[in-house]
């Protein structure tokens, strides 16, 4: 294909210089917005005056043409062509012939691009949002039904003090739920326009950005030109956005692969959603959340490298910005893929409660609750909470629990010690106290869900 900018540089550029240089193969997949964007500029020349309305209409018509048969298969992408913009563009003079050569007055393809950027960007930012809504979703549900399943909860990863399953898959609701957030907060501070920015410095023709910007949905223009094509600054927040959203993924799937080990045995994960070996007959592998785990090196890697590229670019333009996209686009990718196969592996998860319950037992996870009881007895909290250290580790080295101590024994420690302790020390007692905000009864767990479900509906407006 011929170039666009045969201008002073005439004679042919190098083979390999051609293909080094040309963007075609990844920022084809911007055609609609590239499409998109040219339709609003021709019928901003029109409306102008730049261009007469007949002429408007045909180049919005043949560009029309030109997006349909793309998306039927009638017309090839030709990956010749140095860039969508280039493809787009010979396409409609082909079809049109020389009105078609009058599209790219008052633009450049700086702002082109730009837009096209911002409009895939906007958009892979609303895609992954609903994407992260209905993991919270699915994670709310299986929430609701384990919010009586007591478990250990841990720090350190050692036993602390009990919980619920509930609870726990709750705290990953929060995490998506602000990366959603996140995600609208970086969509509204990208929607300017930047269309009409031109080359740099702006445009000589009497354009209406406030219109594109408008018919675009943008929610006003980029108001410095050469601000207008040089930021990137939105790639690097959704791209940091997106990074977060891996390290929310990579927690929880560490998560999965422990809970799912023959050593916890806390969940059993749906077969569809595990894979075997091909030598040891027993294996049922959690490699999907494993591989969500590992993709998460890539997106950091995506967001450094767009961070590498922009820094010390000096204003305006330069072919450096052309390496934003592969990144991003992979970035984008990437989360949406795992947040595909994560909602149905959540959904299918099992909890494995007896299991839980029996290791919640085990871990002395009720010694704080005993040394509360102590206190609200009278005990000052730090004498209680010594006394219980000595109370644990006797009952550790005998191989019993605390609630396996005889009542005689605790007396032998404290006259403070009553029959009532062992209802104080109770698993289910232990979780269902904790009726503080945020904690882990049933009746808070139940609040933090409903509030969850609201939070989503709220996304929808
Ligand atoms: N393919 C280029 C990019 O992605 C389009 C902009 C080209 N502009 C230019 N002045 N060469 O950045």
């Amino acid at each position: 294909m011929s170039k666009l900018w045969a201008g002073r540089a005439c004679g042919d550029i190098n083979e390999a210089a051609e293909s080094f240089n040309a963007s075609i193969k990844f920022d084809k997949r911007l055609i609609k917005e590239d499409v998109c964007g040219s339709v609003v500029h021709a019928m901003m020349l029109a409306k102008q005056g730049i261009i007469s309305e007949e002429e408007g209409k045909t180049i919005v018509d043949a560009l029309g043409g030109i997006l349909d048969d793309v998306a039927c298969g009638k017309l090839a992408v030709d990956e010749t062509a140095e860039d969508v913009h280039t493809f787009v563009e010979q396409t409609l003079i082909a079809r049109i012939g020389d009105v078609g050569k009058k599209l790219h007055t008052a633009r450049s393809r700086n702002d082109q691009v730009a837009l096209d950027m911002k409009l895939f960007a906007r958009k892979a930012a609303e895609d992954v949002t609903q994407k992260l809504l209905s993991l919270v979703a699915t994670l709310a549900d299986k929430a609701e039904e384990y919010k009586g399943a007591v478990m250990s909860g841990y720090t350190h990863l050692q036993r602390a003090q009990p919980v619920t399953f509930g609870h726990h898959l709750a705290a990953y609701c929060y995490m998506f739920l602000r990366d959603a957030d996140r995600l609208k907060d970086a969509k509204a501070r990208l929607n300017l326009s930047p269309i009409g920015c031109a080359a740099l410095a702006g445009t000589t023709f009497p354009t209406d950005r406030a219109y594109e910007a408008a018919q675009l949905g943008f929610d006003g223009v980029v108001e410095n030109s050469m601000d207008g094509v040089s930021d990137r600054d939105y790639v690097v927040e959704l791209s940091a956005d997106l990074a977060l959203i891996m390290t929310h993924l990579s927690r929880l799937s560490e998560e999965i692969v422990l809970w799912s080990s023959w050593e916890f045995k806390y969940i059993v994960l749906s077969d569809d959603f595990t894979t075997g070996s091909s030598i040891m007959p027993q294996k049922k592998n959690p490699d999907i959340a494993e591989l969500a785990r590992g993709k998460t090196g890539r997106v950091y890697g995506d967001l450094f490298s767009i961070l590498t590229v922009l820094k010390s670019l000096p204003l305006a333009y330069n072919k450096d910005m052309q390496e934003d996209k592969e990144g991003f686009f992979d970035a984008v990718d990437t989360v949406s893929a795992c947040l595909d196969v994560f909602v149905p592996m959540v959904n299918g998860i099992v909890a494995l409660t007896d299991n839980m319950e029996k290791a919640a037992k085990q871990g002395y996870i009720n010694a704080t609750d005993l040394a509360d009881y102590l206190a609200k007895k009278g005990v000052p909290f730090r004498e209680a909470y010594k006394m219980v250290g000595e109370i644990v580790k006797e009952a550790v080295e005998k191989g019993v629990t605390l609630e396996e101590i005889p009542l005689s024994d605790y007396q032998k420690k404290s006259a403070a010690f009553e029959a009532d302790l062992f209802d104080a020390i109770d698993l289910a007692t232990c979780v269902n106290k904790r009726t503080s905000e945020g904690g882990t009864a049933v009746s808070s767990v139940e609040k933090q869900l409903s509030s969850i479900r609201a939070k989503i509906k709220s996304f929808e407006k």
